[in-house]
């Protein structure tokens, strides 16, 4: 049986819905500009991990680890911090620190680097905190 039998008729995709679908597919595996029940990392199946290596997290930025979902900051010089990179609107995937304001490009909202607190709505929350300490040149999730 094909799609050309007579009295059978199949719906044409067409390119844009095509590459819609693809983007939905990336969305979901991705995390990344996505929205949508993300979920945070819990502590007790990340505690003791190497989030990332000091020199890797700038002052007054930071880094997204992708594979836990976290972001890790250096507000001031040594001080390390690191919270869910779950956006607390509607799970979007925060992206990288810059001037100590982490934001999330799905509807804006910022964070504060210092204590994840809500600088800018939509979201109102902060997010997740992480307790982290440095071991050696790695910022250890504590
Ligand atoms: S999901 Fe982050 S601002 Fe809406």
């Amino acid at each position: 049986m094909t799609s050309t039998e007579p009295g059978i008729a199949m719906p044409e995709i067409g390119r844009r819905e095509a590459l819609g679908a693809a983007g939905v597919a990336a969305c979901g595996l991705a995390l990344a500009g996505c929205s949508g029940g993300a979920k945070a990392e819990p502590v007790q199946s990340i505690k003791g991990k190497v989030l990332a290596k000091t020199a890797d997290v700038p002052v007054g930025g930071g880094i997204v680890v992708q594979q836990y979902k976290i972001v890790v900051t250096q507000p001031a010089k040594g001080v390390f911090k690191a919270y869910s990179a779950v956006c607390t609107h509607k799970g979007c995937a925060v992206g990288s620190p810059k001037e100590n304001v982490i934001t999330c490009n799905c509807h804006g909202s910022q964070f504060a680097a210092d204590s994840g607190k809500a600088l800018k709505g939509p979201a109102t929350t902060p997010l997740m905190a992480y307790q982290v300490k440095v071991v050696g040149d790695g910022v250890v999730v504590a």
